[in-house]
């Protein structure tokens, strides 16, 4: 069955709209665990725009299921993923001045960045994830870095209009079969919501889905529980679709 990683890291941008305390991010996590959330997911940005680097102090060992830290391949961010030892790190591109992560992983142009990192990161137990689009070559270069992971940008899926929405399931379809088939984790994520995420979790071998922004939009208006419970059901409802046999 597919898991779901909530990604709280809204939570902490509207806290951080006037630099107070609520809501509080590790409230969020916890309860997201109660209401089926099966990893809790932040992103630790440069510009600390969202997540600050307590909170994920605070998150970490009050998990009962793990914590996916996504962050850039830079020394400071690596540092500090040492120091909160997640069970999983997602290494993302990352650029000051763009709203959220707009594309994937360059592993190909970034591969002797990219790698050492992975090493690094791995060889203290951690399970690392590269970020990237569904691309064969990026695949390969991800498998030859050695991570145990991707996860599939869906960025181009969401935002897809009419004409392209199979095309883009397709790749994403095609470029996990491929991943899977090479040995790696798949997961997938970004511009994921309520409409769209069906058709993603009806691909079979995806083990994780990362929804965040979404997840939290909708909880202004129907609370954190039914938000996190309606996705949980979304995903599971096309998982089991897709298992069904065909008569
Ligand atoms: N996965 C990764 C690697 C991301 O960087 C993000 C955005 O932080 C997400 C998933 C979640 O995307 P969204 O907030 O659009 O659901």
């Amino acid at each position: 069955m597919i898991e779901l990683g909530v990604n709280i890291d809204h939570v902490a941008t509207i806290r951080q709209a006037r630099r107070g305390h609520e809501p509080d991010p590790l409230q969020a996590a916890l309860l997201a665990e109660q209401f089926g959330a099966d990893a809790i997911t932040v992103h630790v940005r440069e510009d600390r725009r969202h997540m600050q680097d307590d909170d994920v102090r605070k998150i970490r060992p009050a998990l009962m299921t793990r914590m996916n830290f996504e962050c850039a391949v830079v020394e400071e961010m690596l540092r500090l993923v040492e120091e909160i030892q997640p069970q999983d790190v997602c290494l993302v591109p990352e650029r000051r001045e763009e709203v959220t992560t707009e594309g994937g992983l360059d592993v190909v142009g970034g591969f002797h960045l990219i790698t050492p990192a992975v090493q690094r990161l791995q060889s203290q137990g951690m399970r690392v994830s590269l970020f990237i689009d569904a691309d064969k070559d990026q695949i390969n270069a991800a498998v030859n870095s050695g991570a145990k992971a991707i996860e599939i940008h869906t960025g181009r899926y969401a935002h897809a209009t009419d004409g392209n929405v199979e095309r883009e399931i397709d790749r994403i379809r095609r470029a996990t079969e491929f991943g899977v088939s090479q040995g790696l984790r798949v997961n997938a994520g970004h511009g994921l919501n309520y409409q769209n995420v069906s058709a993603i979790a009806a691909i079979q071998d995806i083990s994780e889905l990362n929804i965040g922004h979404s997840i939290v939009a909708n909880a202004v208006f129907m609370g954190w529980e039914k938000a996190i419970k309606t996705m949980k059901e979304l995903i599971v409802t096309a998982q089991l679709q897709t298992l069904r046999p065909r008569g």
